[in-house]
């Protein structure tokens, strides 16, 4: 891997759990390194079972068109599943859960 790697800080609300994610891993990835598991199921873009809203922040994708209407996309839906950080996140996640030997704090 080239030098720079760079990663951005994750928050998940409403818990207020915070992570660090690296910009060339998925959010689902970097959730799940901190022990937060986030709803997921097929992990390829295409379920959707993982969907929630971005609050703040900008992701990028592993792929070109993830499952995602273009009206949701608007209303800030994202896929964590093949979704990367392209800056400090918020992500809205109630269903979030957290191990109990998770490295993610709260803020
Ligand atoms: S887990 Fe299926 S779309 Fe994310």
């Amino acid at each position: 891997m080239s030098g720079g790697e760079r990663s951005f800080s994750v928050r998940i609300a409403p818990a207020g759990w915070t992570f660090e994610a690296p910009r060339a891993m998925t959010l689902l990835e970097a959730a799940a390194r901190a022990g937060v598991r986030l709803a997921s199921s097929c992990r390829n873009g295409t379920c959707r079972a993982c969907m929630c809203r971005l609050a703040s922040g900008n992701v990028s994708y592993r792929i070109e068109w993830p499952g995602l209407l273009p009206e949701e996309k608007a209303q800030g839906f994202i896929l964590p599943c093949v979704a990367m950080a392209a800056s400090d996140l918020v992500i809205e996640a109630p269903q979030a859960v957290r191990n109990s030997a998770s490295e993610a704090h709260r803020a």
